[in-house]
């Protein structure tokens, strides 16, 4: 990463960078492999109108208010806050960003940790001529085993932490350029075959024909940490990359282009998905695990399909990549900045502590399977914990920092370039900030635990 000059700090160097690496950290194993599996336990095309209505009305402000903090504030989360707001408690917001930023950390690796398995399998062309019972059970022996998933996860904790350790940001800012719309093509190649499939029309009507019976507040709230978990919002992942961008950057544009890249990958991914589920006779409330049984089976069937499949785990694995280095960056900058210790030492510090907590993710499919926590294990507690109450709790305290407690003529000034820039629908994102989107928030929350009832 090259000085962009602001205060001294490192920055990204051109607009397209910003794109890539902010879409680079919106676009990952949220949207491919979280997306359709939280579809599938929440109903299909009910939840998929209240997410999109969620993306529109909270997540991009959300987005857009974590960039303005950002670059106002030239700091990581945590010292943002303090120094726009000295001598209030609004730092507390960093600080649970950073705890959820360990939690994501510690699960999305195990995930991406498999993904790297399945890079492995389709190399050896595991899937050819297998059923989708005994890929359901290839995957079901290797995520209940102990040292693969393990070893896997510490490779992947490896590569994030070598990733932000060498700075390589701006030839992650390459790669994506050429590597994203790759597998855009791909997931569209994977669309088609998964829509021309007999028996597929079930899966594009169980994700786009709305059954309003399945809303409840359970699908309201899922569908608000799914939309926060995609856009990488919540946590401060935004408000520290938006501190590495330089003052001449549209942020608004950024925050749109972002939100619509990010939403119509996962909208693509479920195309591919579930028309595949309904086809194989799948459960699509299966879980975590639904990717793992059904991309296999779509490789199958396809002309192509060994090499597909290798060119999509890699790619996917990347996309984990470079969205697991800005959930790293924001615990690693926290670290450097405000307890001044060495970029290296804070990288290999925060890495190793996100693997411990990991390890007991991992392990929750397998010799920990039996804890159980509320009804959920340890992965689910993990997941639950950070995206659907830490993620939108910080959004709500985000929106109500930038809408009540920063100047009006501050926030105009980061819209706006310093009047270089016309902003429009400035009214309309200061009404959103100040009043819809606190009380939206607020409202999901007392609904789902019951204070609420509507
Ligand atoms: N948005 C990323 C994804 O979809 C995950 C993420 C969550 C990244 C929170 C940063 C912060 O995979």
């Amino acid at each position: 990463m090259s000085l962009s000059g602001n205060d001294g700090r490192d920055g990204f160097t051109s607009k397209f960078g910003i794109l890539c690496a902010t879409a680079g950290s919106a676009i990952g194993l949220g949207n491919i492999w979280r997306f359709p599996y939280v579809v599938g336990e929440n109903g299909g095309g009910a939840f998929l109108l209240v997410y999109l209505g969620f993306i529109l009305l909270l997540g991009i402000p959300v987005m857009l208010s974590e960039l303005v903090i950002g670059r106002r504030g030239q700091r990581n989360t945590f010292g943002a806050f303090r120094k726009l707001a000295p001598g209030k408690p609004w730092w507390i917001i960093g600080v649970m960003g950073i705890a959820a930023a360990f939690m994501i950390l510690a699960f999305y690796s195990t995930i991406a940790g498999w993904t790297l398995e399945y890079i492995v399998k389709s190399f050896a062309n595991a899937f050819q001529g297998q059923s989708s019972e005994s890929l359901a059970e290839m995957f079901r022996e290797f995520h209940t085993g102990i040292f693969w998933p393990l070893f896997w996860q510490v490779i992947f904790m490896i590569m994030t932490a070598w990733i932000i350790l060498a700075g390589v940001k701006k030839g992650i800012e390459k790669y994506a350029k050429i590597l994203m719309p790759f597998l855009v093509g791909l997931l569209l190649i994977m669309a088609i075959r998964s829509i021309t499939l007999p028996g597929a029309m079930g899966g594009l009507q169980f994700l786009f024909k709305p059954d309003f019976s399945e809303l409840t507040a359970g699908v309201f709230l899922a569908a608000l940490g799914q939309a926060f978990f995609s856009l990488s919002i919540g946590m401060g992942a935004i408000i520290t990359y938006g501190s590495y961008i330089s003052k001449g950057n549209n942020l608004t544009t950024i925050a749109a282009e972002v939100s619509i890249a990010d939403t119509l990958i996962a909208i693509l991914a479920g195309v591919a998905i579930f028309p595949a589920v309904f086809a194989f006779n799948l459960d699509p409330a299966e879980g975590p695990g639904l990717i793992f049984h059904v991309l296999p089976s779509i490789f199958q069937q396809m002309p192509g399909g060994y090499f597909f499949a290798v060119i999509f785990f890699v790619l996917l694995a990347i996309a984990a990549v470079t969205s697991s280095i800005s959930i790293l960056e924001v615990v690693v900058a926290f670290v450097v900045e405000e307890l001044k210790i060495s970029r290296r030492k804070a990288t290999i510090m925060s890495a190793t502590a996100a693997l411990f907590v990991g390890v007991f993710c991992t392990l929750s499919f397998s010799s920990l399977g039996n804890v159980n926590i509320g009804g959920l294990t340890i992965f689910g507690v993990l997941d639950f914990t950070a995206s659907n109450i830490l993620l939108p709790l910080g959004g709500l305290l985000i929106v109500i920092f930038v809408g009540w407690v920063m100047m009006a003529a501050d926030v105009k000034d980061e819209l706006s370039n310093a009047g270089a820039l016309k902003i429009r629908l400035y009214s309309a994102f200061n009404f959103i900030i100040k009043f819809i989107a606190p009380v939206a928030i607020a409202i999901i929350f007392l609904n789902s635990i019951g204070i609420l009832k509507i």
